[in-house]
């Protein structure tokens, strides 16, 4: 790993802030001021999303929601349906949380130091990096995906990204390098080297405004950095899901349990099987639907049944309108398209 001495550490800061100054993104909406909550919602919304797709979805949001206290007193489903899309609704449901903590128990006072703001609902290190340093001002850097690619280049950091101990060694060898300063100018300098010039596919290092400061491209070992250990495939799970409209041409929902994937979201109901042999009703479509999480991966079948027994308590037929009026989830959708076309080849 390279050492920097202070010169050096302040020369990167400079040529680094400078290149900020005059190409960085700063039409970006989230990037109009350093209000916490816009920071805190933007930073939630980019770990999932490309920066693209998220500036309407934060525009939409802001719009509805636009302080902290709007969010704290919003019911739930408002804030599922903004969030609709983006997936992993458990962001948006910590998100409401963390609102609700800041304005009813923290009486609208935001957590300003790195250390606090970790204790709200759903914020880890790299979120409680990037608001101390955006909004407030704290030299922490905000480790993610860009932040381990740039700096394993720069610094020839050999350790695997993929192993969680490693954040705590680019935190170390970083932290002295974040401008105190600026640091979240840095930190969002670091974002958009690392989605320009340094990219996964096919960087441009060679124009990068840091380009004297890469060790590994100056050893020609750029391609080997950074290291990361392969990650297992996700588990394949099998799902019949029942299909089944009433007289009125409604469709029947099954709300999932509590806990788990989906949970508390409303879907076609879901049966496990082991293969397709065990399908129990009309298969629909030859194609199955698939759904991958972070560690399964649903491969899900829809099957038309003639009825159910009774509607048991987290059951409901719902109408198209219910249905566009919910948040429902992305697996959802899919199904829904998956009949639509069903459908209109029938016809
Ligand atoms: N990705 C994560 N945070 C970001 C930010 N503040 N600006 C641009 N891209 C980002």
């Amino acid at each position: 790993m390279e050492n920097w001495n202070q010169e050096t550490i302040e020369n990167f800061r400079k040529d680094l802030l400078a290149w900020y100054d005059q190409e960085g993104r700063a039409h970006l909406p989230w990037r109009e001021n350093t209000d916490p909550y816009r920071v805190l919602v933007s930073e939630l919304m980019l770990q999932q999303t490309r920066v693209d797709t998220v500036i309407t979805y934060f525009n939409r949001f802001m719009t509805a929601l636009p302080t902290v206290q709007d969010l704290a007193n919003a019911p739930e489903e408002q804030v599922l349906k903004l969030w609709e899309g983006l997936g992993y609704y458990s962001r948006a449901r910590n998100l409401h949380q963390a609102a609700k903590v800041v304005v009813f128990d923290l009486k609208g006072a935001w957590p300003e130091s790195y250390d606090d703001l970790l204790s709200l609902p759903g914020v880890g290190p790299y979120t409680a990096a990037a608001v101390a340093s955006i909004a407030f001002n704290q030299a922490v850097p905000a480790i993610d995906g860009n932040f381990f690619r740039v700096f394993s280049r720069l610094l020839k950091i050999d350790d695997d990204i993929a192993k969680p101990k490693t954040r705590r060694v680019f935190y170390d060898a970083v932290a002295p390098i974040v401008d105190p300063k600026r640091p979240g100018d840095f930190n969002q300098a670091i974002m958009d080297l690392g989605t320009s010039y340094m990219k996964t596919n096919d960087p441009d290092t060679l124009h990068s405004p840091v380009v004297k400061y890469n060790a590994a491209f100056r050893d020609g070992v750029e391609d080997q950095y950074p290291v990361k250990s392969k990650k297992k495939k996700p588990i394949l799970q099998r799902f019949q899901a029942l299909v089944l409209y009433n007289e009125k041409g409604d469709l029947l929902y099954e709300q999932r349990p509590d806990s788990g994937l989906l949970a508390g979201f409303w879907t076609l109901p879901l049966r496990p099987i082991d293969s397709i042999e065990d399908l129990q009703g009309e298969q629909l479509t030859i194609k199955a639907v698939t759904h991958v999480f972070s560690h399964r991966k649903w491969e899900v079948w829809p099957v038309k049944v003639e009825q159910v027994e009774k509607l048991t308590h987290n059951q409901r037929f719902l109408s198209p309108a219910e249905q566009e009026a919910m948040a429902l989830p992305k697996l959802q959708h899919k199904l829904l398209k998956n009949l639509k076309e069903q459908h209109d080849v029938s016809k």
